[in-house]
């Protein structure tokens, strides 16, 4: 049996999915965007197995192949019943991964990893989707930004309940605007409530539907300012945008802080930098993290200034990236 390894990456959120209408078909309440990136990527080699069980190895960072543990191996069988059901197929599997960045770290470790997941099945089933067909296979199992992982550039998923489908659609490419995310790394634990629950709890916010009110109004200029490679416009959307997703977490039923306190020592060096005259933007997802999105003659400078902190533990120097694709550099 010829094993398939596939590439993909995580993507960087400009205007957050936060809150579900249909958890389990992963369908947002709102439109989205995001940035996809090209350093952290995950890494994939699928064999499909005569028969017997799925095997589920993760390389460890000092290149072991190790059995996966059992809660990362139950959110890969769960992705790969989801898989054999859109597929219908049958038959078992031999995966090996890697994520070149630290796993549930607010970093999108399941975006990269369910659209590489989903690309070398199909290649070791000898199919090569469409980028719309391969969006909703890449969320299939419950994680909607993965839906935005397919393509390279700048990418809205619109989430439509009306089409189950719903597949990302591409704004712009990686070539029209080379963005940098400098992404901060200052705590590397396990999130404390996992992003599903946090979609769930969001409606319970009392602020929740002020936010969606505003939502339609910063996509398009979100979606415009990415078109006019304008930062100055942009930038305190993503922030904006970073600081509501948060807000909602804060005032959910029962809250949900992701925040650590040297989440806030970076926003206000991030702060003084643009006192200073750096155009630089932090966002984060669902986690302590931050990702600081600046054009590469800034990028020296936030590397410099957010290097030196105290809370820092790791600098990843992404940018945006052109796409998820295959390699023949198999894990196995
Ligand atoms: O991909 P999920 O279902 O785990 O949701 C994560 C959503 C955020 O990363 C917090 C925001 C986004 O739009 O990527």
């Amino acid at each position: 049996m010829s094993r398939v390894t596939a590439i993909a990456p995580s993507n960087i959120a400009f205007v957050k999915y936060w809150g579900a209408s249909d958890l389990e078909r992963a369908l947002p309440v709102n439109q989205s965007l995001s940035m996809t990136l090209s350093r952290c990527v995950t890494r994939t080699t699928v064999e499909r197995l005569d028969g017997g069980e799925d095997t589920v190895l993760v390389r460890s960072s000092a290149g072991e192949l190790l059995p996966a543990s059992a809660a990362f191996t139950a959110g890969v069988e769960r992705h790969l019943a989801a898989l054999r059901h859109e597929l219908e197929v049958e038959g078992a599997f031999r995966i090996a991964t890697e994520n070149t960045f630290p796993s549930s770290a607010g970093i999108a470790s399941s975006a990269s990893g369910f659209t590489a997941l989903a690309i070398a099945v199909c290649g070791s089933l000898g199919i090569e989707p469409e980028p719309r067909d391969l969006s909703r296979l890449a969320r299939a199992s419950g994680s909607g930004s993965a839906a935005r992982s397919v393509v390279g550039g700048y990418v809205v998923w619109p989430g439509d309940p009306e089409d189950s489908g719903s597949p990302m659609r591409q704004v712009a490419t990686a070539r029209h605007w080379e963005l940098c995310d400098v992404v901060t790394v200052v705590d590397t634990t396990a999130k404390p409530v996992p992003s599903r629950e946090g979609h769930r709890r969001a409606a319970s916010s009392p602020y929740f539907s002020r936010r969606l009110e505003q939502l339609p109004g910063r996509l398009q200029a979100a979606s415009q300012a990415v078109l006019d490679r304008d930062l100055a416009r942009l930038g305190p959307i993503v922030e904006t945008e970073a600081i509501d997703l948060h807000l909602i977490a804060m005032s959910s039923v029962p809250p949900i802080f992701y925040w650590r306190p040297q989440t806030l020592e970076v926003l206000e060096r991030v702060w003084a930098l643009r006192d200073e005259g750096v155009e630089v933007w932090a966002t984060l997802d669902a986690g302590p993290n931050l990702h600081l999105i600046c054009e590469p003659e800034s990028e020296p400078t936030v590397v410099e200034a957010i290097g030196r902190l105290p809370g820092v533990r790791t600098l990843i120097r992404d940018r945006v990236g052109s796409g998820p694709a295959r390699s023949e550099e198999h894990l196995f």
